[in-house]
């Protein structure tokens, strides 16, 4: 929790986690993965937060890098500090990590297999899993095996605890992930597109599950996910990510209610929404998300921007408070709404999905600098603020 004002307002948590200029690479034969690229942010007991961003932004390599988990030997932790309850995960020794790891911070991924034996019944999962970090018999661990399982919504969890893996449905073993999880009664719970391998009907009441758990036991959740949509109703805030930074961060409502990054914007413009006026079309966002293998020089989003000017292609603009003069707040309801950009959507801009004000263009990509607006532009010229992005 940061506050720059006198007094801490009464509803901040307290924080749990705080990732201070993270920074991962991959170091691979074609060369280095410009990852993640010193991201700060927080996150407070008990609160919701939702990682959004299109594919390979860097969503998951954060969350690998802050369980150090990273693919090895390939993926590094080159910069920063995690601190989670107050020690530095980034450094400390790994048997140690290892049980923060299965004591405080429970994962589930998109595929549940890759994290269930497959040759072992859950009862022996769900019973190793407790006996190993908590001092309870073998005995109270399965009766809270069963307890779990009724919790999460498997039915005659009693008998279906002597079942393997593979006699579940999909469903039924994101489900039991999840009641795994919760075992350990963790601090921090991070989903990675926990429902994206999951049928849509089956997806919601996985998800509402997962939110109704953790706000009950006060586990604190990172959901990440590239569908705006699932976190709107599951998390309290959000940290949009674009080519390893995060580019906007917010509270949910905020979010939604003052898009202010043209990319969360694109974004939002790009994904069916149930307040949309009928006929209003879905506007993807132009172009591709860049070659992380390049290092990251200007802004990241310059390329497929419409607001762009030319400072942004050199330089990448810092996170800095949307509103400013106001007081930093990192966590909780009243959390500062930052953005990094040099050019900002007006609000009806915003609303519009493309720049309206007079006489502004795009500002033309420097040599030697890949311009993903220019196929479209040389087609209309001179029209190009009348062009969706
Ligand atoms: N094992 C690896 N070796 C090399 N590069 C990797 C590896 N894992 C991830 N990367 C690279 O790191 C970047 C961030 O990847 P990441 O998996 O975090 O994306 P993501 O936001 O989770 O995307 P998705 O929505 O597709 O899961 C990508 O450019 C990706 O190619
Ligand atoms: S206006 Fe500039 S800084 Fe803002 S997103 Fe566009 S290119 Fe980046
Ligand atoms: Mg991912």
């Amino acid at each position: 929790m940061t506050v720059t004002a006198s007094r801490a307002p009464a509803d901040v948590p307290e924080t749990l986690l705080d990732v201070r200029d993270l920074l991962v690479r991959f170091r691979t034969h074609d060369g280095v993965i410009y990852a993640v690229n010193g991201i700060s942010f927080e996150l407070g007991r008990g609160e919701r937060l939702g990682l959004v961003g299109e594919s390979g932004c860097g969503k998951s390599v954060t969350n690998l890098a802050i369980i150090r988990l990273l693919p090895k030997p390939a993926g590094r932790i080159e910069g920063g500090q995690v601190l989670f309850d107050g020690e530095d995960l980034a450094t400390l020794p790994e048997n140690e990590v290892r049980h923060v790891r299965g004591r405080d911070i429970a994962m589930i991924f998109q595929d549940p297999m890759t994290s269930l034996n497959p040759v072992i019944t859950i009862e022996e999962q769900m019973v190793e899993t407790i006996v190993a970090h908590r001092k309870v018999s073998k005995r109270d661990a399965r009766a809270r095996a069963i307890e779990l399982l009724g919790m999460v919504g498997i039915p005659r969890p009693e008998t279906r605890l002597k079942s393997f893996p593979h006699q579940f449905s999909g469903g039924m073993r994101q489900r039991v992930m999840i009641a795994m999880a919760l075992a350990l009664e963790p601090k921090l719970m991070i989903a990675d597109e926990p429902t994206t391998a999951l049928d849509v009907t089956i997806q919601a009441q996985v998800l509402e599950l997962i939110s109704r758990l953790t706000t009950e036991t006060g586990t604190s959740l990172i959901l990440i996910t590239h569908d705006l949509g699932v976190v709107a109703g599951m998390t309290d805030r959000i940290n949009v990510m674009y080519a390893g930074f995060i580019v906007e961060t917010a509270t949910t409502q905020a979010l939604f209610e003052r898009p202010s990054h043209p990319y969360t914007v694109g974004l939002l413009h790009s994904m069916p929404r149930v307040d949309a006026h009928e006929g209003e079309p879905l506007i993807p966002i132009e172009g591709r998300p860049p070659d992380m293998r390049n290092a990251p020089r200007g802004c990241p989003f310059a390329p497929r921007c419409a607001w762009r000017l030319d400072r942004c292609w050199e330089d990448n603009p810092p996170l800095e408070p949307v509103e400013r003069g106001v007081a930093l707040v990192t966590t909780g309801p009243g959390a500062t709404h930052r953005i990094a950009c040099h050019n900002p959507p007006l609000p009806d801009e915003a609303e519009l999905g493309r720049p309206t004000r007079p006489g502004h263009r795009p500002a033309p990509a420097p040599e030697g600098q890949l311009d993903e607006l220019a196929t479209l532009a040389a087609v209309v010229d001179g029209v190009t603020a009348e062009l969706p992005r």
